[in-house]
Parts: structure tokens; sequence; C-alpha cells
């Protein structure tokens, strides 16, 4: 074996070793047994509509050619739908590839980016893997805080600033109204990085009405969601179209599948699937709400397809994730820093599952302390 030793990029030389998530499937290895339940990576349990499997199979017959890397019939899909030119819309292999496009074509190395402290850890992930410097400022009232990252972005001269809305670890989200707002303080030349991936669970007001052509804005949508396509990866940008053109110059054009594709445009031409999900979701939620009172904790306030559920302190919450894995082989996820980490996050499955649930916290929190 040769002895040359390796040299990586300054930048990613100088990261840590880290595993950003740890999947459900690496602790069922660990355990050697299947979880009984799945319901931390917020996916949907009520999977792709049946329109878009049947997509998906019939396109798998044709996986052995590349899928049309322009996107072009999805694309112009897409466009109709969020009245755009398909101009207007990049896709990517989910809003992650999207965030991480983004970071690419926006910051060089050692400059800033705002966000809030243990937002959605990936885009904070990309941010690091492009030798970006992350500004993050603390959630206020277990929310972000939009005065707080408009004023760190005029403060360090932000080139980005990302805000998830709904936001996801917390659920919470801001209005249409506070969102323009945070627009307009923004520093000159700062884009507003706009995960939308819980859209589709959103009330009337929240979605903030933009010019697709706005340079201060990048909206990223996904069809992990409300669609159940996790495992299909596929997402969008709704941006400028320089944007979309930069993105096309280093994006990787044959990442965006056909099967995913394909699922995607039948999955759209089903919003009656979807709405029945975002129904069963909002109902599921209000059965996490109730569970979580009836056993002393206290619910967040959610907009998403999750629960983030007060375990009144950063050791009790991980101890009921730590005990629902273990003893029940149930997997939950839990928010990673403060003021967020006193609380589990659950998404939200079916009646069943809710059940089963149900049935595994309320044994775990028997044996523990009371908080
Ligand atoms: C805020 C937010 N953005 C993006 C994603 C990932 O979306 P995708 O699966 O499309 O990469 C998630 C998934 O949990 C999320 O919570």
């Amino acid at each position: 074996m040769s002895a040359t030793p390796l040299r990586f990029s300054r930048v990613v030389g100088a990261l840590p070793s880290i595993v950003p998530f740890v999947p459900p499937e690496a602790f069922e290895r660990e355990m050697g047994a299947a979880l009984r339940l799945r319901i931390g990576a917020n996916e949907s349990n009520f999977g792709p509509s049946p329109k878009a499997v049947a997509a998906m199979s019939a396109a798998s017959a044709h996986a052995n050619w590349y899928c049309d890397p322009e996107g072009h019939v999805l694309r112009e899909a897409l466009a109709r739908r969020h009245d755009c030119r398909r101009d207007n819309i990049a896709l990517g292999a989910g809003a992650d590839a999207l965030l991480g496009l983004t970071v690419r074509s926006f910051i060089d190395v050692g400059e800033p980016v705002v966000m809030s402290t243990g937002g959605y850890a990936t885009f904070a992930f990309h941010v690091n893997g492009f030798g970006g410097k992350l500004v993050t400022v603390p959630y206020r009232g277990d929310r972000n805080d939009p005065m707080a990252l408009a004023a760190a972005a005029r403060k360090c001269s932000a080139r980005l600033v990302y805000l998830a809305n709904p936001d996801n670890p917390s659920g919470s989200w801001l209005d249409a109204a506070t969102q323009l707002k945070l627009l307009a303080d923004l520093p000159k030349g700062c884009i507003l990085v706009l995960d939308e991936a819980y859209a589709d669970f959103t009330r009337p007001g929240i979605l903030p009405e933009c010019d697709p052509e706005d340079t201060r804005l990048i909206r990223v949508r996904t069809f992990s969601k409300a669609h159940g396509m996790a495992g299909a990866r596929i997402g969008y940008a709704i941006a400028p179209a320089e944007v979309v053109r930069a993105f096309d110059k280093i994006r990787d054009h044959f990442g965006v599948n056909r099967v995913a594709q394909e699922g995607a445009l039948a999955s759209l031409g089903d919003p009656g699937f979807i709405a029945d999900v975002v129904r069963q979701v909002e109902a599921g939620r209000q059965d996490y709400e109730r569970i979580a009172r009836d056993l002393g904790l206290v619910p967040l306030p959610s907009m998403t397809n999750f629960v983030a559920i007060d375990c009144g302190s950063n050791a009790r919450a991980k101890a009921v994730l730590t005990r629902l894995r273990e003893r029940e082989r149930v997997f939950i996820r839990m928010p990673g820093l403060p003021p967020l980490d006193r609380c589990i996050r659950v998404s939200v499955g079916t009646p069943p599952e809710r059940a089963l649930f149900a049935e595994a916290l309320r044994r775990v929190l028997a044996d523990l302390p009371a908080a």
C-alpha cells in the first residue's frame, strides 16, 4: 500500500468527522431487530400518492435511461403551479441539495451566513462544508427571531440569511407579513433563503407572495413531506432565472433521477391525496398534543408534520428518547441545542402508530423521575 499522505482541500481537511444524522437503519443494525415505529425523521407515514407509486413503477422500467437533466416537464408543471416561468424553477435531489447549491453559489470561504442557533442542521452543514462562516442567533420564545436575524445580517454584512418557515425543529412559524418585513430589513445584497419544506401544511397567510425575480429571495420546497417521497430525493427552488442559471453551472445534472421526476409529476396531479394527507397530519398533531398533555408534558404549537414536546429538561428529553429507542424500539429525534433541547420531536404517524407511541411513551415516563 502506498504511504502517500492524503491532502484534502483546506476546507474539508479542517472539518471534524461527523455523522449528521444517525439513521433509523443504523439503530436497527445495532439492536439486531427492526424498529416497531419510525417517527423520527419527519417522513410521511401516509406514503406517496398511489398515482405517484404507479408512475414511479412505470418509470423504473426505464431506469436504464438517464433522466432528462433539464427536468423540462416537471419544471413546466411547477412553473404553472407557482405562476412563474420554467426558468425560475431549479430541481434538486431534495431541498437539501438546493440548499447546498445556494451556499456554494453565493458563499466564498470565510463569508458570513446567518441562521438561528439550533436551526435546520443540514443548512449549517452546507455552510461549514463550503467554508462559510456561520453566525447564529438564538430562538426567541421557541421560534425564529426575525428582528435578530436581520440585525445580525446587517452587523456582519451577511450574504445569506436562512429561515425555515415553518421551522424545523420547533414546528413554529412566522406569518407572511413578518417574513416580508425581514426581507425588507436585510442589508443590500443579502439573500433570504426561505426553506418551505413544510409549506403544504400551512394555513393561509403564512406563505408570502413574492416576485420570483426578486433577487433578495430563494425559496426551497420539497416532495419529501406532504408528498411522501423522501426516499426518492426530489425538491425544487423558486428563484430568479439568473440564480437557476448559476445552479446549472455547478449542479449534478443527472442527480434528480427519472423515477423521482415521474413520481413528483404524478403527485402534483393528485391534489386530493395531498389535501387528505394534510388533514390527517393535522388530526395527528392534535392527537400528539392531547397525548403529551395527558402525560404532563407540553406540546409546542406546530404547523408541520411533527410536534416538539417539552419534557422539562435536556436530561429528561434525552432519557425519553433513549428509552423509547432501546426499550420500546421506537425511533424519534430531538433538537440538539438549547432552548429546544428540552424537547423530543415526534413525526406524525398513522392512527395505529400514534396509539402505539402513546403507550410506549406512557411506559417510558412511568419509569422516569418527575420533571
Ligand atoms: C426545514 C427542512 N428543510 C429541508 C428538509 C429536507 O428536505 P429534503 O428531503 O427535500 O432534502 C427537511 C427535512 O426534514 C427540513 O426539515
